[in-house]
């Protein structure tokens, strides 16, 4: 009902707009008073996680997507390889699993038959498996060794969006959890990034309150795109395939997430006169080469007469040059940057669903939860 949606058009229009609140629930309570990570709830020993070598990622669809964008946070910060998997795949190819493996299973229901079946494997192996999911009390958590809970709330809507970010958040504490057990990192170094995030919310506030009307028009304008091409570089790749598992959710257009280092072997391609292309721009004052290499390939997609959508940091006047039109970022670490970037993805998709008269929330042939494998 009208009621129960609290007054947004859809379930995913109220969902997207909980993004801010989603990141501050998941990060609330897990701090002593001295602002170091009290993961309390887990119930796995510290030595348990200063032994882990390896850290697989188990989910299916959006919650892939975080476990990936996850990857490049944990593996900087905590120095052991982080693989991420389909659940689906995972299972039926004979994974290394050691008793020093921690597999993370993500997942929003927590009812996910394939991402289920994936962890009674590793833990089979003789793995341990820890739970990243939003619902209490659900089959995934419980049949897992721990759980670190995402706070997002209840999400109806199929396509999953405030889950994202809160599995990102969780990822990250967890991360920055193992870092601390381990010593990978300085305590100074964690409540930095931990003062950073907490500032997120207000970030994606900002998005939502200032960037909307830009992505409806914006989707107004592409409503006849037969397909869509995503491009990001680093984190920026996961949100990129996020990005288009939402077009292809509840618009029904075909459209693929790339890493634009590959546009070159094969996908630039596909790029024609008027093809609409969504690149992921990071922030011009990181201190690598990531931001030129993405603006080189803007320039390389738009030389071939594509429709160039940017997300780019606010103040970067590089874009200008080479986006049709951009969405924009408050300044934010890199690490940190999907939290933001998703959002306008999230909204986009939403206005091109609502524009072809779509069940924004009940898209054709999908559920919610799928426990059948
Ligand atoms: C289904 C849903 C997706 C979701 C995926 C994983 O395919 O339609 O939105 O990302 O399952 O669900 P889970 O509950 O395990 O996160």
């Amino acid at each position: 009902s009208a009621a129960e949606k609290g007054g947004w058009d859809s379930y995913m229009d109220k969902e997207i707009h909980e993004d801010p609140a989603a990141v501050s629930e998941t990060l609330l309570g897990r701090f002593d008073p001295k602002g170091n990570l009290d993961l309390d709830e887990v119930h796995i020993d510290e030595d348990v996680f200063r032994q882990v070598d390896k850290i697989i990622v188990i989910a299916c669809g959006t919650a892939s997507y975080a476990g990936l964008v996850a990857k490049y946070a944990i593996e900087h910060w905590v120095r052991i390889p982080v693989e991420v998997e389909l659940a689906h795949e995972f299972r039926y190819r004979d994974p290394i699993l050691t008793p020093r493996t921690l597999v993370v299973a993500i997942s929003q229901s927590g009812e996910t038959m394939d991402t289920l079946m994936a962890l009674r494997h590793a833990r089979e192996q003789g793995s341990r498996v820890l739970a990243i999911c939003n619902t209490q009390g659900s089959t995934i958590p419980r049949e897992s060794d721990a759980v670190l809970y995402t706070h997002a709330g209840p999400e109806i809507a199929v396509a999953s969006t405030k889950a994202f970010v809160a599995q990102i958040v969780a990822a990250y504490l967890l991360g920055l959890y193992l870092a601390q057990v381990k010593g990978t990192m300085f305590r100074d170094e964690i409540r930095h990034i931990v003062t950073d995030l907490k500032a997120m919310p207000e970030k994606i506030q900002w998005v939502l309150d200032t960037q909307a009307d830009t992505v409806s028009k914006t989707a107004r304008q592409m409503l006849n795109a037969h397909s869509f091409i995503f491009l990001g570089r680093h984190v920026g790749y996961p949100v990129a395939m996020e990005g288009a598992l939402k077009l292809k959710e509840i618009a029904y257009t075909f459209s693929e997430g790339f890493a634009a280092g590959e546009l070159k072997h094969g996908p630039i391609a596909l790029v024609d006169e008027g093809e609409p292309v969504v690149c992921i721009v990071p922030s011009p004052r990181g201190r690598d080469v990531l931001h030129s290499k993405m603006i080189s390939s803007i320039e390389e997609v738009k030389a071939r007469g594509a429709f160039t959508i940017a997300i780019a940091e606010e103040g970067d006047e590089s874009v200008a040059n080479y986006a049709d039109v951009t969405f924009w970022r408050p300044q934010c670490p890199t690490l940190l940057s999907p939290l933001v970037d998703v959002v306008p993805l999230q909204l986009f998709a939403m206005d091109m669903s609502m524009l072809k008269q779509n069940d924004v929330d009940k898209p054709r042939n999908l559920a919610k939860s799928v426990t059948v494998e």
